[in-house]
């Protein structure tokens, strides 16, 4: 018999409300931190980081000390399953990733068939780590990008505006956008029941790009992959928790609901959380939506924003959170707040 979990955000994704929602923030070990620039600047490249487990332990728990977030996200990217693949991948300061463009059959054959587990040793190293030296009442999040999301990366070599490379190519040709859809799912499977089995207690999957896709594409290389992934995932390790964030999804959430992919979704900040809960089923858990720019202005904007959620997501299962990551110019005090505001609820 499973035990009720102790955790607060363990107990929202078994569809409790709790009260006040507990509170975690995309992206929130990053450069608007100083102790994170600091560790960033001994690592060398931002892959070492990602790859060293000490240091990755350390930037992971930086957020967590100075804000006792209820969740703490593994150190990492969502990247680094190209680059087990065998992509090149580099993060050239100021500019973002660059790859190697893979856009010929060629450049897919040359990519690994299964994702080789070895190479991302370090990744499993930290979250067993994490495990030893996270407060008790912390949940360990590890994530994966969506394929769409990693293949529209994978195709143009960089982020781009709207994601034109990988759209095109899925019009153009469609067997390739399906074989390394196909290819994706598979690895991000294997690679988040690792993380589950490493000490991950949940999973996020970051369809950050998913505002990109026109309807007619969305289900083939957006909601169906994520779907596969989550089945797999519960059938392989049935305890393991999943949030899906899908940037751009919200007019496909209820079918995410409807068929049961994820245990939370989560809301980005151009939907109104008092519109959308309604649409949900009451067990249906949600995480979001603070605009992260309201985080930046501070004061009143952010007050107002964060009052808005909490009074939307009364007596629901949510998990308080931004709506996309936490931007670099963001003032560390203003997270203070952020999280006084939210506990204070
Ligand atoms: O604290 C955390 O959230 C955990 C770590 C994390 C990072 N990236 C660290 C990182 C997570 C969960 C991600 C996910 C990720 N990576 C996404 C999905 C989330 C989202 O924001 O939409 C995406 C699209 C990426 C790809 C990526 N990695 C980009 C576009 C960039 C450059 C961004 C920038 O602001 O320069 C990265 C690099 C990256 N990943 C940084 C961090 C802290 C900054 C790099 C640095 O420190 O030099």
């Amino acid at each position: 018999m499973s035990e009720r979990p102790t955790k607060s955000i363990l107990r929202v994704l078994e569809g409790e409300a709790v009260w006040p929602p507990p509170i975690w923030i995309m992206r929130q070990a990053g450069r608007y931190l100083p102790e994170y620039r600091a560790t960033r600047t001994q690592a060398g490249s931002f892959l070492d980081l990602c790859y060293t487990p000490r240091l990755a332990e350390e930037v992971t728990l930086q957020p967590i000390r100075r804000f006792q977030f209820d969740a703490s996200i593994l150190f990492s990217d969502i990247l680094v399953i190209p680059h087990a693949l065998g992509q090149d991948v580099r993060f050239v300061e100021g500019e973002g990733p660059k790859l190697d463009p893979v856009t010929s059959e060629a450049d897919f054959t040359r990519l690994k068939d299964e994702l080789p587990l070895e190479r991302l040793e370090p990744v499993f190293e930290t979250l067993q780590r994490l495990r030893g030296s996270l407060p008790a009442e912390t949940t360990l999040l590890g994530f994966c990008g969506a394929p769409w999301t990693v293949a529209s990366y994978m195709i143009a070599g960089k982020g781009t505006p709207d994601q034109a490379p990988a759209r095109l190519t899925a019009y153009r040709d469609p067997a390739f956008m399906v074989a390394l859809i196909d290819r994706l799912v598979r690895a991000s499977t294997t690679y988040l029941i690792r993380q589950i089995d490493a000490g991950a207690e949940a999973v996020q999957i970051f369809e950050s790009f998913g505002s990109a896709l026109p309807p007619a594409l969305f289900d083939s290389l957006s909601l169906e992959p994520i779907r596969r992934i989550v089945e797999g995932l519960k059938a392989a390790r049935p305890h393991a928790k999943v949030i899906v964030f899908v940037r751009g999804g919200g007019s496909h959430l209820h079918r995410f609901a409807a068929a049961g992919i994820g245990d939370a979704l989560a809301l980005d900040w151009t939907l109104d959380p008092a519109q959308v809960l309604p649409t949900l089923p009451g067990h249906v858990a949600t995480q979001g939506n603070l605009d992260p720019l309201a985080l930046i202005a501070g004061g009143e904007p952010l007050e107002r924003g964060v009052d808005h959620i909490l009074s939307a997501v009364k007596g629901r299962p949510h998990i308080f959170n931004l709506g996309h990551g936490i931007l670099p110019e963001t003032p560390v005090e203003h997270v203070s707040q952020l999280v006084a505001r939210v506990r204070g609820a």
